[in-house]
């Protein structure tokens, strides 16, 4: 091939040309074969697929790191070992950067740093979005602590970020050592089956210092951070399966938290529909019979689309987004079929972090509720349901956002009190005429306030089980009837179930405008 003629702009052009195919074309082509030889993508097909068909701009495709030590310096490839830059998804502009495995591992030296740092300056600049995706094997290790500093650097952007753009992580190959804390500072970490891991320390030095056997599948693995950890919000099956929930999820938020997420109105219907009628018969007649809350949340939201969020974690609540004519909002909601229901120290946390996220970004909540209680035992109480259980209430209390909060079945004791009740600052509380809302079910009371009149049964040799359960009734349906509650004004109305959709969409329309401030303060101290 000829030398282009420097002196020319037709020879500038060329030699441009001729760089940008060493620097990014070539190199991309070998990255495929390593990756694909892994079953993974490489760093730019991923981005390919996140966003919008041709709207990825890249930057920085000419950086080269300038580390000399352990003989770096006899390999200097363009771009490093991260492919940053700025694309589109539905048409809105996403700042992405994606770690390049085949580029020294992914590993994060001080010019891969320093382009992650460059491009999420520009999403925090420009009020997007910001998408990483991870596979890495960490520090540079040839690089010391600039690569250390590095991360610190990125840590802090992450948390400057935090509540101002949405930020997820998309975890697709390892993500070790300390380089795990910034998809943990992000809102959404999205891991990839069998072949994503995080930890913070791996197989070996977990051997070595505690004598544990541990692969690093169930150490760290998607389905192990899914299902126990609770660090991560979405088990994909493969890449593919990841990147389109990040490009869902992506549709439900604001582009910051100066705007409003996207409105996806067409149309609605104001009247109730078969649909909704069904609601009536969701309910069962015994109290204790379970039923499965999706059937409830799917006949709410516009055309039955929900994104539940952390489906495989903490079960006994259900949290995600869905479109209520048209504007996103937030569902949190007890799932009867799970632990009937009961509120646990995850499920607490659970709610408590979406509800924080859905604040930050102006998104509207609807609870949904039917919960007996607190889980008891000494598991709970001795790792800080106190402590940890009071993250939900703060998160409640401080919120914001207009609160719109249905009580379906049960509303019992600290448990009403913290599922968007009215006193700590929800604007609609609706109730269905199903609801039992008192300071315990009637069993429990029961054996409490007529301990005598059992004894006395038991005595005069009548069936004590009936007995108990008639003052049980008695006491449910006089005490825990949700008549109570709305003559007391703590409930503003009592539906029929075919309403709910209806109810709750007018909710969020009168309280669309809603002005709500808090007293000045640095931040609050939320329970941790
Ligand atoms: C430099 C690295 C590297 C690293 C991998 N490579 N990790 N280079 N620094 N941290 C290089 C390898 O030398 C190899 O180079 C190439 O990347 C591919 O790595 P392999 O080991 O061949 O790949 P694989 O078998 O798939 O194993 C992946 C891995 C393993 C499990 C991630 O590479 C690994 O254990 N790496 C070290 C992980 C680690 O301990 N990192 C530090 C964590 S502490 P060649 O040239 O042979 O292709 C940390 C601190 C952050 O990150 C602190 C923040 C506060």
């Amino acid at each position: 091939m000829t030398e282009p003629d420097m002196s020319t702009t037709a020879g500038k052009i060329a030699d441009l040309r001729a760089r940008h195919n060493e620097a990014v074309i070539e190199p991309e082509k070998k990255a495929l074969e390593k990756q694909h030889a892994k079953g993974k993508q490489t760093a730019r097909e991923r981005i390919a697929q996140l966003m919008d068909p041709g709207s990825f701009v890249e930057m920085d495709e000419y950086v080269r790191h300038r580390t000399t030590a352990f003989g770096m310096d006899k390999s200097r490839p363009h771009g490093d070992s991260v492919v940053t830059g700025v694309g589109a998804i539905h048409g809105r502009p996403v700042a992405v950067f994606s770690q390049d495995f085949s580029t020294f591992g992914g590993s994060l030296g001080e010019v891969a740093g320093d382009k992650i740092v460059k491009v999420m300056e520009f999403a925090l600049k420009g009020g997007m979005p910001v998408v990483g995706i991870l596979d890495s094997g960490g520090a540079r290790i040839q690089e010391g602590v600039l690569a250390l500093g590095k991360y610190a650097e990125i840590f802090r952007l992450n948390t400057a970020a935090s509540g101002v753009i949405p930020q997820i992580s998309i975890v697709m190959g390892p993500a070790a050592g300390g380089a795990v804390y910034s998809p943990a500072l992000t809102d959404f970490v999205i891991m990839v089956d069998k072949t994503s891991q995080m930890f913070v320390t791996g197989p070996d030095v977990i051997k070595t210092v505690t004598g544990e056997d541990v692969g690093m599948e169930e150490l760290g693995g998607a389905r192990t951070h899914n299902t126990r950890s609770g660090v991560s919000h979405y088990l994909a099956d493969d890449e593919e399966d990841a990147l389109d929930y990040a490009r869902t999820l992506l549709g439900y938020l604001p582009d910051n938290n100066m705007v409003e997420a996207p409105d996806y109105t067409t149309h609605f219907d104001m009247e109730t529909t078969d649909l909704d009628r069904e609601l009536n018969e969701i309910i069962p007649d015994s109290t204790n019979q379970p039923y499965d809350i999706n059937e409830v949340i799917t006949r709410i939201v516009d055309d039955g689309d929900f994104l539940e969020v952390q489906p495989l974690f903490a079960p006994n609540i259900v949290i995600g987004f869905g479109r209520i004519k048209g504007a996103s909002v937030g569902i949190i909601a007890n799932q009867p079929s799970q632990m009937a229901g009961t509120l646990n120290i995850d499920a607490g946390e659970k709610a408590a972090r979406f509800m924080r996220f859905c604040d930050a970004f102006s998104i509207p909540i609807v609870t949904l509720v039917d919960v007996p209680g607190y889980l008891p035992g000494t598991d709970q109480e001795w790792t800080g349901v106190i402590r940890r259980g009071a993250k939900l209430l703060y998160a409640y209390a401080e919120a914001t956002v207009p609160l719109v909060t249905v009580i379906l079945r049960k509303a019992y004791g600290g448990a009403y009190i913290v599922m968007g009740s009215k006193q700590l600052g929800a604007d609609v509380n609706l109730a269905w005429p199903t609801a039992e809302i008192a300071v315990m079910g009637g069993q429990g009371a029961v054996n409490i306030l007529y301990r005598n009149e059992i004894k006395k049964a038991h005595e005069a040799g009548e069936d004590v089980h009936a007995v108990r359960t008639r003052l049980a009734d008695e006491y449910t349906y006089n005490v825990a009837s949700p008549f109570l509650a709305a003559e007391r004004g703590e409930i503003d109305s009592i539906i029929e179930p075919a309403q709910t959709r209806v109810m709750i969409a007018k909710a969020l329309r009168g309280l669309r405008r809603k002005r709500a401030e808090l007293p000045p303060k640095k931040h609050g101290n939320i329970p941790l």
